[in-house]
C-alpha cells in the first residue's frame, strides 16, 4: 500500500513561537507541524510558510514503512524542471533519483515525477509500481495530479509514479486537442498549490508526446549529457526542441536551466575534451560539477536505493551533493 500525501492548505496561516509544536489530524492521522527555518524562501512576507510533518506514530499503522513526508505550505512558488533527452542511457534518470534525493536532503520540498513508462526513476527510489497510479489519467482528464503524489521513504521527497500504460499516452496524447498543453494544465494546480519548491521530471528516451509536454510545462530543461563522442550533436537537437515549443507559442518562458555532464571517465582524454568542447559553447549552462562514471552509481537503482542511501561517502554521492547546491544557488532555491 502507498500512503498518498494528504494536501493541506493554510493560507496565510500565522504562527507564533510559542504555536511552534501544534498538532493537528489530517486525514485521521495525528500531524505535528512546526514552522520552516527561517532562511526558507518566503515570497510574500504576510504568509508563514509551514511544513508539515507527521508524529511519529503516524505511520504505525503503514505496512510499506514509510517513515517521513512533508509539505511545504502554502506560498512558495514551485521551479519545473525537466530533465529531457531523446537519447536513452545518457544518465536521465540517475541525474533526476539523486538530484531530486539530493534537494530533498536540503530539506527542499521536492517532488519527482516519473514521466517514462519504463518507470526506472519509481523503482530506482524504492516504490513499486501500482497500476493506476501515474499521470495517464490525469492527462486524460481523470483525476488529478495531486491524488497521484505518493510519499517516499526519504524526507521531503515526494514521487508521481510511472506505470506502463503511459506508452500508450505516447499516441493517444497525439490525437486529443490543444495535446502539448496537456501536461502543463495538469501541473498548474499543483504548482498553485505551493506544495513543492522543486519538481523535476524525468522523461522517456525519446522526444515524443510525453518528452514535448515536459518541455512545455517546464520552466528549465536540465539536459543531462555523456561525455561521449557526438555529444554535441545530441545537444543541438534538444536545443531545437526548445526552440518548437517556444516557436509555437507553447511555453516562452521555458529556458535551458543547465547542462550536466555525466559518466565522466577520468581514464580518458575524450571525457575531459567532450565537457571543454561543451564549455566552450555554452559557458554560462555547463554545471562546474562533473557526474563521474563509477560502479555504485550504477548500483543504486537495483537495490531501489538513491547514492546517498546505497553508499553515502562514494564519488557519486559527492557529485549529486555538488551539482544540488549549484542548482540551489543557480535557481535561488532557498
Ligand atoms: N555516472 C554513472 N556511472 C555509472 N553508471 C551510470 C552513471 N549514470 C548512469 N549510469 C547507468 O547507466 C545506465 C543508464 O543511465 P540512466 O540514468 O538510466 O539513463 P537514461 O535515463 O538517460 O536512460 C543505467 O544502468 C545507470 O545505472
Ligand atoms: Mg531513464
Amino acid at each position: 500500500m502507498l500512503l498518498v500525501m494528504p494536501v493541506v492548505r493554510l493560507t496565510n496561516h500565522r504562527l507564533r513561537n510559542s504555536q511552534r509544536r501544534q498538532r493537528l489530524e489530517i486525514q485521521g492521522l495525528p500531524v505535528r507541524f512546526r514552522l520552516a527555518p527561517p532562511n526558507f524562501h518566503r515570497p510574500s512576507p504576510s504568509a508563514e510558510t509551514v511544513f508539515l510533518r507527521p508524529a511519529p506514530d503516524a505511520f504505525q499503522s503503514c505496512p510499506l514503512g514509510v517513515r517521513h513526508w512533508s509539505l511545504g505550505i502554502p506560498t512558495m512558488s514551485s521551479l519545473v524542471f525537466t530533465i529531457a533527452n531523446q537519447k536513452g542511457g545518457v544518465g536521465k534518470t540517475t541525474t533526476a533519483v539523486n538530484l531530486a534525493a539530493a534537494l530533498a536532503e536540503k530539506k527542499i520540498p521536492t517532488l519527482l515525477i516519473d514521466l517514462d513508462p519504463q518507470a526506472n526513476a519509481t523503482s530506482a527510489i524504492g516504490i513499486e509500481k501500482q497500476a493506476g497510479r501515474s499521470l495517464y489519467g490525469p492527462l486524460h482528464g481523470e483525476g488529478t495530479a495531486l491524488e497521484r503524489i505518493v510519499a517516499t521513504s526519504y524526507e521531503h521527497l515526494s514521487l508521481i509514479p510511472s506505470e506502463e500504460d503511459l506508452a500508450a499516452a505516447e499516441i493517444e496524447l497525439a490525437q486529443s486537442e490543444n495535446y502539448l498543453a496537456k501536461l502543463r494544465n495538469v501541473l498548474e494546480p499543483l504548482k498553485a498549490s505551493g506544495s513543492f519548491r522543486a519538481i523535476i521530471i524525468d522523461c522517456p528516451p525519446s522526444m515524443g508526446m510525453l518528452s514535448m509536454n515536459s518541455l512545455a510545462a517546464a520552466d528549465f530543461l536540465l539536459i543531462a549529457l555523456q561525455c561521449e563522442y557526438m555529444a554535441l550533436e545530441g545537444l543541438g537537437q534538444i536545443l531545437r526542441n526548445v526552440e518548437r515549443i517556444k516557436g509555437a507559442g507553447l511555453n516562452n518562458t521555458l529556458e535551458l536551466g543547465g547542462v550536466v555532464m555525466t559518466m565522466f571517465d577520468i581514464r580518458t582524454n575524450l571525457s575531459r575534451q567532450v565537457v571543454d568542447e561543451v564549455k566552450k559553447h555554452l559557458p554560462e549552462k555547463i554545471f562546474n560539477t562533473v557526474i563521474p562514471r563509477t560502479i555504485r552509481l550504477s548500483e543504486a537503482p537495483s537495490f531501489g536505493k538513491t547514492i546517498f542511501d546505497y553508499d553515502p561517502l562514494s564519488p557519486g554521492s559527492t557529485a549529486y551533493r555538488n551539482l544540488a547546491k549549484e542548482v540551489i544557488a543557480r535557481f535561488g532555491l532557498k
